[in-house]
């Protein structure tokens, strides 16, 4: 890939590439995201002000915002992971091709690339799931992201499982909820399993969410609250019918099938130990 070297160059590879953050790269530039993260997400969430001395991980980094984020806040170390290819993606046996291609159009990694190169980042990304976490690996952290992930996976609790294995220290949770399981059922922990033809699979309550965290053995010291996530001009843009009833919010929606939540509200969940 041809990393941008002067401000046109790089106007025309922020514009070539598919954003899923928004990220101040380049004034009036990366206008097409999905996610409106740096105008607001920060102050919404209870996100560590100083990462100074905190060696930090980003799980299921996409374009980077909050491990560069991380690195902006002082951490000594920050490594990012992702999987290279939404091939790797759970995705449901009955995926329609369609689907998949229309997905697979915002890989992982390429704006990334762009924003590292930019911000001279010393941010390090490795190509790795989740799943395959392991601390003889990658080592163990102060502190640990996971955004908008569970959301996507079929086994949540086994993934949980293996952050719990590298995290020495505090991991936020940030990820859809189901507000309607949430207002009926405040306590109970319950979830609705989608897996219908795309990457989405148990959208929990916010209760059932605090109780997938505390079965990876993590203890939840702050939360967990409702935040709403600000969709970026690209949600409308990008959005595909799949005909699929999805049981998302708000009702009457059309499908997106940008590989985020945040049409939905997110549930966060700070301090877990
Ligand atoms: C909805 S985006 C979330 C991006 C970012 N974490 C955030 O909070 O804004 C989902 C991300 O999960 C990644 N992903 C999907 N399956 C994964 C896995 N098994 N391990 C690690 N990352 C995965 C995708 O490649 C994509 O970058």
């Amino acid at each position: 890939m041809v990393i941008a070297q002067s401000d046109e160059d790089l106007r025309q590879a922020i514009s070539s590439t598919s954003w899923y953050h928004t990220l101040e790269l380049a004034p009036r530039c990366n206008d097409a995201r999905l996610v409106r993260y740096n105008v607001v997400v920060p102050a919404m969430l209870s996100f560590p002000t100083t990462l100074a001395g905190r060696r930090c991980l980003d799980i299921a980094t996409f374009d980077g915002f909050w491990a560069f984020e991380m690195e902006r806040r002082g951490a000594t170390e920050v490594i990012a992971i992702d999987v290279p290819h939404p091939a790797q993606w759970d995705w449901p046996i009955n995926s329609p091709p369609a689907v998949f291609e229309e997905v697979s159009r915002r890989r992982p990694g390429l704006g990334f690339e762009i924003a590292h190169r930019t911000l001279q980042s010393e941010v390090q990304r490795l190509e790795l799931s989740v799943y395959d976490l392991d601390p003889a690996r990658v080592g163990t952290f102060d502190f640990v992201y996971l955004g908008s992930l569970l959301l996507h996976l079929r086994d949540p609790v086994r993934a949980l499982e293996k952050v719990r294995s590298v995290c020495r220290g505090d991991l936020m949770v940030v990820d859809a909820v189901d507000l309607a399981l949430s207002m009926l059922s405040p306590r109970r922990p319950v979830a609705e399993l989608d897996g219908r033809g795309r990457p989405w699979w148990w959208k929990p309550n916010l209760a059932g969410l605090k109780r997938l965290v505390e079965a990876a053995n993590f203890t939840t010291t702050d939360g967990p609250r409702l935040l709403w996530m600000p969709p970026g001009p690209d949600q409308v843009r990008g959005a595909l019918s799949s005909g699929a009833s999805h049981g998302g919010w708000p009702p009457g929606r059309p499908l997106h099938l940008e590989g985020g939540p945040p049409r939905s509200p997110a549930g966060a969940i700070g301090g877990l130990t």
